[in-house]
């Protein structure tokens, strides 16, 4: 994998196919600024196109996911700074990665710490994690999806009411409403949690996983018709790949299916 070394992440491969993504700005509790941003989709870019990785995990510290985007990087921008120069939108470029990523959401994930997690295809945390789009109280609205994938995620009852009073979700209520996945008792659980679900799916078909997390993502998309339609033609040009006739062959022949990955 990738040898680049970075100023605000640390990158490693701690199981055979997974990438671990760490954000690593302790003074600013993960506070994303443009020069982390550019950092980290330099990253996803390089592991998803590393033909050994199979999919990422995103992780922060055990005191911060991220706390937010860097409000002292902003607090001065003008409206035709944001508009002009379409502030935020680079930090999108995370929901275009192939490889299925997980967010281990420990301590704080509020605001673009909050979007940020949401942005990953599974979301896990530890029960003392504290998830929340505190915007409204500096005066402004999330920016980075929050209003959006947290509605998806919790319904819109929910999702007003923490985007209206600013409270906080704790990991416990994460999971009960459906953000998170999965709540684990300790960072250190979460993460090697993660690192186990990374490492059970970088263990399939890389075809049929990219297929998978395109289908489902489409879902959010699309409505039920056109959804079920789009998957039904991405199954059937499953067919086409090496790695069907791979997994159905060693079904029928009772043996483990050593994947093409074509
Ligand atoms: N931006 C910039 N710096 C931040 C930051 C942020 N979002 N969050 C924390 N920091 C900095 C603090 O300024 C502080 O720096 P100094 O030591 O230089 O003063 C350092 O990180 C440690 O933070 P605290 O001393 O505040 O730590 P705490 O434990 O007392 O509190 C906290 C932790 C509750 C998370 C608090 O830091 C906090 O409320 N942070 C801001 C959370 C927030 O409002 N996030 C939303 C940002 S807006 C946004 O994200 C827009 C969008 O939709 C994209």
């Amino acid at each position: 994998s990738s040898s680049t070394s970075y100023e605000h992440l640390i990158v490693s491969t701690p199981k055979p196919g997974v990438g671990l993504v760490t954000l690593n700005r302790p003074k600013a509790l993960n506070a994303l600024f443009t020069p982390l941003i550019i950092e980290l989709n330099d990253v996803l870019k390089k592991l998803d196109s590393d033909k050994d990785i199979g999919a990422i995990v995103l992780t922060g510290s055990e005191r911060a996911f991220a706390a937010g985007a860097d409000i002292k990087e902003m607090k001065d921008l003008t409206f035709a700074d944001a508009y002009g120069t379409d502030f935020i939108e680079v930090w999108s470029d995370m929901t275009r990665i192939k490889k299925p990523i997980i967010s281990a959401v420990n301590g704080y994930a509020l605001g673009g710490g909050c979007e940020l997690a949401m942005m990953a295809d599974i979301v896990y945390c530890s029960v003392g994690a504290t998830f929340g789009q505190p915007e409204i109280k500096l005066g402004t609205i999330p920016g980075a999806g929050g209003s959006q994938r947290l509605t998806k995620a919790i319904g819109k009852s929910r999702a007003m009411e923490v985007i209206l009073t600013g409270n906080n979700i704790s990991g416990k209520q994460a999971a009960e409403w459906g953000l998170a996945a999965k709540a684990f008792d300790s960072a250190q659980e979460c993460v090697d949690g993660a690192l186990a679900t990374a490492e059970k799916i970088a263990s399939y078909s890389k075809i049929a996983v990219k297929a998978a997390k395109e289908v489902v993502n489409k879902s959010q998309d699309l409505g039920i018709k056109e959804g079920v339609e789009f998957e039904r033609r991405v199954f059937h040009s499953l067919f086409g790949s090496k790695d069907q006739k791979i997994g159905m062959s060693a079904f029928a022949a009772k043996k483990k299916p050593e994947w093409s990955h074509e």
